[in-house]
């Protein structure tokens, strides 16, 4: 099976090209300015053509959760262009021992007929009594690697995958390979517990507590500090790898007003000043990734007083990020830096991330012109709402291709499905 792409303009982390791209038995062959001969071809004149988004930080919820599954989830992802996903352990039950975690790649392959529609990786949930079984899926003794990183809480939030013990901490960053960190400090959440609403609940003081928690005894290791909200943060994880998240770049704390608690996320949507210093760090080389922390909750539950925390976003960060692109905000190359090239990096991720030669053939083409409002009832999430609802944005993936082949095209899904991904440590 050949697939070309004719006249698309290339962009990869480290620049951008005009040529022909032929796809072979899944992955990139050629780059030519020649026609070569294929089963299928593309016409991609005028469309950008860039890596499939790696996204290092959804929650697909099974098993466990009603608020999305599977085969919702790679649905939304695909069509947001996103090619690979790495999901978080705290469902019900929580992926925090070998039996789970391979229960739940069974489930994931029989997920959505066939298989979830994207490629996929599994975080791995640690606990105060777990470091065994952390180790045999993520540690340096381990021959292959099981899952994507050991992830730790270390501020509470949706399941009760908490972990306040630092020495604990301390050992599985040592004996790991990757660690992801929720980097809040719950001691200074109960501090606040007192206080009115979410946002004084979990100040930024608790972020900057728990990164000097990790600074006091992760700098040997590998870590990487998943959604930071400021500049201050950025600055301070600087020995480790750092995330940002779409809604910490394109909503404050504001939103909180007009969305009430559908804003509610961990960490909360900070000040104005907050965001604005986000872009800054992520301008300036001080965070490497972007992870939505797709984290959707069922509208009912998000309705009710003592709302639960996160919202969804792997369908809308990409389009996000290329409407800031195409306002000057950020070069295309450094969104592929972030959303591809990085996490496949960071993550050691086998063949992909990359427009080059040899690299797995999963490629996201996007219409520069064409400009849509965000509606819910366009995206494809089982939790049926975006607190982007209504937002125009400029620059939407048109056409996703899996392993050589057209896995979405202009709104039509085609039998095309992910597998889970290999690491190259
Ligand atoms: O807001 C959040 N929601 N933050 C988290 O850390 C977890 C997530 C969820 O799973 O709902
Ligand atoms: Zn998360």
């Amino acid at each position: 099976m050949s697939l070309l792409i004719r006249n698309g303009k290339i962009i990869t982390h480290r620049g951008h090209f005009e040529a022909n791209v032929l796809l072979w038995n899944g992955k990139i062959a050629v780059f030519t300015k020649n026609e070569p001969k294929a089963d299928e071809v593309i016409d991609a004149n005028g469309k950008l053509v860039m890596p499939g988004v790696i996204d290092p930080h959804v929650h697909f919820r099974q098993p466990g959760i009603p608020s999305e599954d599977w085969a919702s989830g790679s649905k939304a992802a695909l069509a947001g262009g996103v090619t690979t996903v790495l999901d978080m352990p705290n469902t019900k039950p929580p992926t925090t021992t070998l039996l789970e975690l391979e229960k739940k790649k069974a489930l994931i392959s029989t997920s959505a007929a066939g298989g979830p529609l994207v490629n996929y990786g599994l975080h791995f949930g640690v606990t105060t009594g777990n470091l065994e079984e952390v180790f045999r899926a993520v540690g340096w003794d381990s021959p292959t690697l099981l899952a994507a990183s050991a992830k730790i809480f270390m501020g509470s939030s949706t399941g009760d995958l908490l972990v306040r013990d630092l020495e604990t901490i301390r050992q599985v960053i040592r004996g790991s390979r990757l660690v992801s960190v929720h980097a809040e400090d719950e001691a200074i959440i109960m501090m606040h517990s007192d206080k009115p609403d979410h946002t004084s609940r979990r100040p930024k003081s608790a972020a900057i507590s728990a990164i000097r928690k990790l600074l006091s005894v992760g700098q040997q290791g590998r870590v990487y500090v998943l959604h930071v909200t400021s500049l201050e943060e950025a600055e301070l994880a600087s020995p480790f790898y750092r995330e940002a998240t779409p809604h910490h770049l394109f909503l404050n704390s504001s939103a909180l007003k007009e969305l009430g608690s559908y804003a509610k996320v961990n960490p909360p949507l900070r000040e104005e000043s907050d965001r604005r210093s986000l872009w800054q760090a992520l301008l300036n080389n001080m965070i490497e990734a972007i992870g939505s922390d797709h984290a959707p909750h069922l509208k009912e539950d998000k309705a009710k007083e003592n709302a639960p925390s996160g919202m969804p976003g792997v369908e809308t960060s990409l389009p996000l990020m290329i409407n800031a692109s195409l306002n000057g905000l950020i070069g295309l190359e450094k969104v592929v830096e972030l959303m591809c090239y990085n996490p496949s990096r960071i993550f050691s991720i086998k063949g992909k991330g990359k427009m080059e030669l040899g690299a797995d053939a999963d490629i996201t083409i996007i219409d520069p012109n064409l400009e849509k409002k965000v509606t819910a009832d366009e995206l494809h999430y089982k939790c049926g709402w975006t607190p982007y609802e209504g937002m125009r944005l400029k620059g939407w993936p048109v056409i996703t291709i899996l392993g050589g082949k057209v896995a979405f095209r202009e709104g039509e899904f085609y039998p095309v499905h992910g597998k889970e991904v290999s690491y190259a440590f």
